[in-house]
């Protein structure tokens, strides 16, 4: 039986597509377009190929709406399927041309996947309070944030702060904040309204929240508020968060639930529609993290167009 499994994923990535996609994925989470698109390959074939790889257990699935998207499985499950991904990230390594075609073309992605986002805040940073209560009634959601990170706080950091609301809701907190974005009309805006409520210990500054410029266990509490649905890989900006949070402090993730409004893809640039609570803790027990409290907001019922915000609280041990 062993045998057979391990037989089943030697033969799943001894295969040259196969394994060009497997290298993708060790880069980052793709769609079915996405790995389309970056091999040059039809969407049946490409489709084929995910199938073998998936059902060997080396990658893994999730639909959201019309996208399909594929991710390497994660660690901790069969250790073949481990090793071999650890082969296929050697080989993505190794320098190899088709390879690092491959790999230029992810970039190449991922950049038009930024370019696309970036291009809606420009477009929209003025009316973005305006777009935000659209979905969410606003003052319930941040009652609910702020009293998820009680206690005292040295440094608070804002990732995604575009207008800058939660260094706002927060002022009176900390003795220090700093609120990342890469958009240069939000920081703008941002800074109006810091200096409009006459808050002078929070800066903004432009970064990009998958990099921080900011040294390992320097802060006290961190935010994601309305930024994950944004982002090719929101697990990424998890653990650098992780990487940023002192001894005891807390994560305070505030998004959608799953949901099926695919027109906020379209319209409103969402990438993801809504996050389970399994796939947050999955991102937190890989960033060594604890998911150590939910909440859930359910809009009114018949309220069709609003969506269930979810405040998750995550403890760095
Ligand atoms: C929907 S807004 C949320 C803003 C804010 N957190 C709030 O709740 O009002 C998302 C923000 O994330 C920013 N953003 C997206 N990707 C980013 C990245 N890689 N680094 C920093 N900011 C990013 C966008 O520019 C945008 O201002």
């Amino acid at each position: 039986m062993a045998l057979d499994a391990a037989l089943n994923i030697f033969r799943a990535i001894g295969e040259e597509t196969r394994l060009r996609i497997m290298v993708l994925l060790i880069r980052g989470e793709l769609t079915v377009s996405e790995i389309t698109t970056i091999l040059g390959q039809s969407q049946p074939r490409v489709s084929r190929h995910l199938k073998i790889l998936a059902d060997a257990g080396l990658a893994e699935r999730h639909r959201e709406g019309a996208w399909m998207f594929y991710r390497t499985a994660l660690a901790g499950g069969d250790p073949s399927c481990e090793a071999v991904i650890e082969a296929a990230r050697a080989i993505g390594a190794s320098g190899d041309r088709l390879l690092a075609r491959d790999a230029e073309r992810f970039e190449q992605t991922r950049h038009a996947r930024a370019a696309q986002a970036a291009a809606y805040f420009e477009a929209n940073a003025g009316e973005w309070s305006r777009l935000r209560e659209l979905h969410l009634p606003e003052q319930d959601i941040e009652a609910r944030i702020l009293a998820q990170a009680d206690g005292p706080m040295q440094l608070f950091v804002d990732l995604g702060t575009g207008a800058g609301r939660m260094l706002e809701i927060f002022a009176g907190r900390y003795e220090n904040a700093v609120g990342y974005d890469l958009s240069h009309e939000m920081l703008a805006l941002a800074r109006a309204n810091l200096d409009r409520a006459g808050i002078t210990h929070a800066q903004v500054r432009h970064g990009d929240l998958f990099s921080l410029p900011l040294e390992d266990q320097c802060a006290d509490v961190a935010c994601l508020h309305q930024v994950l649905h944004y982002l090719g890989e929101p697990g990424a900006a998890v653990a650098e968060a992780a990487r940023v949070l002192k001894k005891g402090g807390r994560l305070i993730i505030s998004d959608f639930a799953p949901h099926d409004l695919e027109f906020l893809r379209e319209e409103h640039a969402h990438r993801r529609l809504g996050f389970s609570d399994a796939e947050v803790a999955d991102w937190c027990a890989a960033s060594n993290l604890k998911l150590d409290k939910v909440e859930t907001l359910s809009p009114s019922p018949g309220d069709k167009e609003r969506l269930t915000v979810k405040i998750w609280r995550c403890l760095a041990p």
